[in-house]
């Protein structure tokens, strides 16, 4: 097939928020224990922080991390993660949590990461009191019960977290005090209210729907927002998605559903937002998105099962990622990337063994899943602003999204000058010969890679501690010319590539 792709240096749909690359870690299954903390390993230090996991992560290079959950945040008592560290049952995850990791071990692997702590509070279990609490542990500096027992436990300077999400999830009936809209509304407003009295400086995520197949879709967001517009900055947005039934089609066209999902919840604050009269612009934090197999979740990971019983850090979620679920990642970035005129933030949910980019073995190595490829690059070379394209030319029909571009496009243009293109080619067998006019610019090729089948390899390869033959290689044949009107690039996508 063929495909057109027209740009212009000018027609801009807003700068790339570096938070569009964050990333996840939760107290869930190995994400912590055996995953990014394990004293004795040969790379841990002192701490007990794997050096081969902070390596792969600031190769990867997420901005920022949210934590501690997910599900797992809706049971918790934080205070457990700071001094005491009593053992308790882990609700969301069926596990044992034995606390050895916390608030203090979280905010340090931050720093030696060099990442942004996101904070999301439990609006679950507990309530407005708690998140005042934990704010106040964090954030005041001292001379109060709470601030003076954080530098007591060995954080003399506040943490100074920024990001604060309240809840996770409070309209999916699996989360621990799940919420009707009106009933989370309330009471995320409420909290609101009380954490700006303590620290007038935090960003407040309010939580939206869970996925756009919940029957809620819409209707949840407007009722929060109702209740949360005046005081929330951004509306938490979460996205999964998987190959269902064989329909590959579809599955390399998920970024179309994402792009869609966007629009639809941009719509919904608007509205609202307008509805009440506010000149606010309310961020939509697509807090957790990623590919994951929900069949073999559903089937045979849930944590009873796994468990067997009530255990330590079982192996949960711990997907093996195919050439395919890379290119897929791909696109879904690419949608991030057009949609930052509403996207304030995204997180890939999640960084270490669960559904993660990076996987370790407990005492042993640890590695890049395909999906690694795609997020690492595109955190290093989408800077600048996000220009607008438009793409004509080939089109495949899709059983669960109709007609999609068989060419899914962005690009990026930062204050040096340089452009960089992401293109996920969706035909699954052929290449697509693609022409990029670059209009009010003259550019020449730097590099060019792909991420597709490996040599040798099908659709279904996938990395293990053992190889890695799932990595970007050079991609021969891109030309660019310049003429009057800009730049043309000339390129073949191989089939199924990012
Ligand atoms: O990321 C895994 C889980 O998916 C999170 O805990 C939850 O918020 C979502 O349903």
């Amino acid at each position: 097939m063929r495909a057109d792709i027209e740009a212009a240096v000018a027609d801009v749909i807003g700068p790339v928020p570096r938070r569009l690359f964050g990333s996840f870690v939760e107290h869930l299954g190995r994400a912590v224990y055996t995953g990014i903390h394990e004293p004795g390993h040969s790379t841990s230090d002192g701490r007990g922080f794997r050096g081969d996991v902070l390596e792969l992560v600031r190769e990867l290079g997420p901005s920022v991390v949210r934590y501690p959950g997910g599900n797992f945040v809706s049971a918790y008592r934080w205070e457990d993660g700071v001094g005491q560290r009593p053992v308790r049952l882990d609700p969301a995850w069926h596990s044992v949590e034995p606390n050895r990791f916390g608030l203090h071990e979280f905010a340090e692997w931050a720093e030696a990461a060099g990442v942004e702590v996101m904070y999301a509070v439990n609006l679950g279990t507990r309530g407005i009191q708690e998140a005042a609490d934990v704010l106040e542990y964090c954030n005041h500096p001292g001379g109060t019960e709470l601030s003076e027992r954080r530098r007591a436990n060995g954080a003399d300077r506040p943490f100074g977290f920024r990001l604060w999400c309240l809840g996770n999830e409070m309209d999916g009936p699996w989360q621990a005090g799940h919420k009707t809209a009106d009933e989370y509304g309330r009471l995320a407003a409420e909290t609101a209210r009380v954490l700006r009295m303590i620290d007038p400086g935090v960003e407040l995520v309010v939580a939206g729907s869970s996925n756009a197949e919940m029957p809620t879709f819409g209707s949840w967001e407007r009722t929060v927002l109702r209740h949360t517009a005046a005081l929330a900055d951004h509306i938490s947005l979460h996205a999964y998605y998987q190959e269902l039934d064989g329909d590959t089609g579809s599955y390399l066209a998920s970024a179309a559903a994402l792009d869609a999902y966007i629009r639809d919840c941009a719509a919904i604050i608007d509205e609202t937002v307008a509805e009440l009269g506010l000149d606010r612009r309310i961020g939509i934090s697509v807090d957790e998105w990623n590919v994951w197999d929900q069949r073999r979740w559903n089937e045979t990971d849930q944590p009873r099962l796994v468990a067997g019983g009530w255990r330590e850090h079982p192996r949960l979620l711990e997907d093996t990622y195919t050439v395919t679920d890379a290119v897929v990642v791909g696109s879904l970035l690419n949608s991030l990337l057009r949609n930052v005129d509403r996207v304030t933030m995204a997180n890939q949910a999640q960084l270490v063994n669960a559904i993660a980019p990076i996987r370790t073995e407990p005492g042993g190595p640890a590695w890049r899943q395909a999906t690694f490829h795609p997020f690492r690059l595109a955190a290093a070379l989408a800077r600048g602003v996000s220009l607008r394209l438009a793409v004509t030319g080939g089109r495949v029909r899709t059983a669960q999204h109709g007609e999609v571009d068989v060419v899914d496009a962005a690009a990026t243009l930062d204050e040096s000058g340089q452009c960089a293109v992401f293109l996920t080619n969706r035909d699954p067998a052929s290449p697509t010969e693609i022409r990029l006019r670059l209009r009010g610019g003259r550019f020449a090729v730097h590099h060019a890679e792909t991420l597709t089948v490996p040599e040798g390899g099908t659709r279904h390869t996938v990395n293990t501690a053992e190889s890695e033959p799932v990595r970007p290689v050079a991609l021969p044949g891109v030309a660019a010319t310049a003429d009057a009107r800009g730049t043309v690039i000339t390129a073949s996508l191989p089939p199924l590539s990012w």
